[in-house]
């Protein structure tokens, strides 16, 4: 009976996903996981072997509490930092379960007759106690360079990649005496070198790189849950360690690959400066031609197709209602407008699609990069608001810079181009965009939510 509600728990996940993976079908996915998750908890709850039930009622409670109060409360520009805070804990309880079956075997059932844990135990225990303490300490300088408590600067060092190997080399070595000796020591040592390995491993890593580490970091998480399930017997767990670890690793792909950024130079580090990097004195002292939002409602009203290029400014102003309303207007006077979405628009995987579903902006006139970016050539007007590296025409054209190779929106093959942001500064990647000073360019320089507001009056 376990292993059937397991399985029925397993394949809620296995939908969860599937689910998520597109804005229609999401909420379903959601609704999957958390019927999953609701029988997946029951059902091991009722095992012979969970004992002392009253403490673990509490313990949900208090934990689901906290956890409800903080996902009620968080803005939606800080959930990477958020997942990455979380992942922190998943690390952590892995962790703390290799701790006590390495101490008390029996409770686990993974004794030997000498009363240790057996080698097959040690050697899943090992690896679910290393990588849930790389996750664990990892996830936390991941946190912190989200939240702006330490720099988003790649910090590199001489040797860095060399001290990376020397402590991965010594906690594998520890791994190898724990599995021989099924000594203490080695056990703390291994625990310890991967605690530092976490640190080391992610300090390099700038904040543009983040969001991948993140992602690399939930994946992380997951392979020590599986870990963990093997070292517990849980079919379950080992599953559902599974489908996060492939899950994880499948969108730090994605990502990369909508970067155009090899998996091994994001994770090696050094590339990205940190959030919004001012603009270069260069780019002050060109010209550019600086319009208002009257103006920009007179273009709009005459145009027949526009394409709206959202990115990272729009979340942080939250104008997507405003954005929506804009277009209707637009549509009303006659003009087709669609959007046009970046795989790596914003700062986590599908942003902007959330923010434009929560706008109740239509799925229909929502298109990914690949099934728009030949239709800017026939557009009137493109309105990029709020995004500047994912149209940085330096992607395309100059191979010396950081982002050349990376796939771009072709806002510049439209008739007019309009970009709405505060200045002239730079984008995550900290890169100078040559669009802002062509002939077909219009700058609407303020906070997104204003301009786009100011605009809807206009019109
Ligand atoms: P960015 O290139 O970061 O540009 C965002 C722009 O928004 C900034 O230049 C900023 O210019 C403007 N802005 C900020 N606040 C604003 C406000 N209140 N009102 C109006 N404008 C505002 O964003 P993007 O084009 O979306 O590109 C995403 C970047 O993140 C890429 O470099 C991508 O590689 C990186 N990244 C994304 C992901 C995922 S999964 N999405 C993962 C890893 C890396 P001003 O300061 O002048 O206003």
């Amino acid at each position: 009976m376990t292993s059937l509600l397991y399985l029925g728990a397993a394949l809620c996940f296995v939908y969860a996903l599937r689910g998520l993976a597109h804005p229609t079908t999401s909420r379903r996915g959601l609704a999957a996981g958390i019927v999953g998750m609701l029988l997946a908890v029951a059902t091991t709850f009722q095992l012979p072997v969970v004992q002392g039930h009253l403490p673990i009622i509490v313990a949900i409670a208090v934990g689901g509490v906290i956890g409800a109060f903080i996902a009620w409360r968080i803005a939606m520009t800080a959930l990477p930092q958020l997942v990455a805070g979380f992942h922190s804990l998943v690390g952590l309880a892995a962790v703390m379960v290799a701790i006590t079956a390495f101490y008390q075997p029996e409770v686990y059932g993974i004794a030997d007759a000498d009363g240790n844990p057996t080698l097959a135990s040690l050697i899943e225990m090992g690896l679910g106690v290393v990588i849930g303490a790389m996750t664990f300490s990892g996830s936390l300088v991941a946190f912190s360079k989200l939240q702006g408590l330490v720099s988003g600067a790649p910090l590199v060092f001489v040797g860095q990649h060399l001290l990376n190997l020397v402590l991965a080399m010594l906690m594998v070595a520890s791994l190898v005496m724990l599995a021989v000796h099924v000594e203490g020591v080695y056990f703390w040592s291994a625990l310890a070198l991967a605690l530092i390995l976490g640190v080391t491993l992610i300090v390099p890593i700038g904040g543009a790189d983040m969001p991948v580490v993140v992602s690399m970091l939930n994946s992380y998480s997951g392979w020590a849950a599986a870990g963990i399930g093997f070292t517990l017997s849980n079919h379950l767990l080992i599953i559902v360690g599974a489908l996060v670890g492939s899950s994880g690793a499948i969108l730090s792909y994605i990502m990369c690959k909508g970067m155009n950024r090899p998996f091994l130079s994001v994770i090696l580090g050094g590339f990205g400066q940190g959030d919004d990097s001012p603009a270069t004195e260069g780019a002050q002292a060109r010209n550019v031609k600086a319009g208002n939002a009257d103006d920009a409602a007179f273009i709009m009203k005459n145009a027949a197709r526009i394409i709206i290029v959202p990115g990272y400014g729009m979340a942080v102003a939250q104008a997507q209602h405003a954005v929506h309303e804009m277009a209707q207007a637009l549509t009303q006077h006659g003009a087709h407008v669609r959007y046009a979405i970046h795989p790596v628009a914003g700062r986590m995987p599908g942003h902007m699609n959330v923010l434009l579903a929560e706008a109740n902006v239509s799925y229909d006139d929502v298109l990914e990069l690949d099934d728009i970016n030949n239709d800017f050539a026939s557009t009137d007007v493109a309105f990029v608001i709020g995004a500047n590296d994912i149209t940085n025409p330096a992607a395309r054209n100059d191979t010396s810079s950081a982002i050349y190779g990376m796939p771009i929106l072709n806002v510049d093959k439209a008739a007019t181009t309009l970009f709405v942001k505060r200045s002239l500064g730079a984008g995550y990647a900290g890169i100078e965009n040559e669009l802002f000073f062509q002939e077909k360019t219009m700058m609407l320089f303020g906070d997104a939510k204003k301009m786009v507001e100011g605009i809807i009056k206009a019109l």
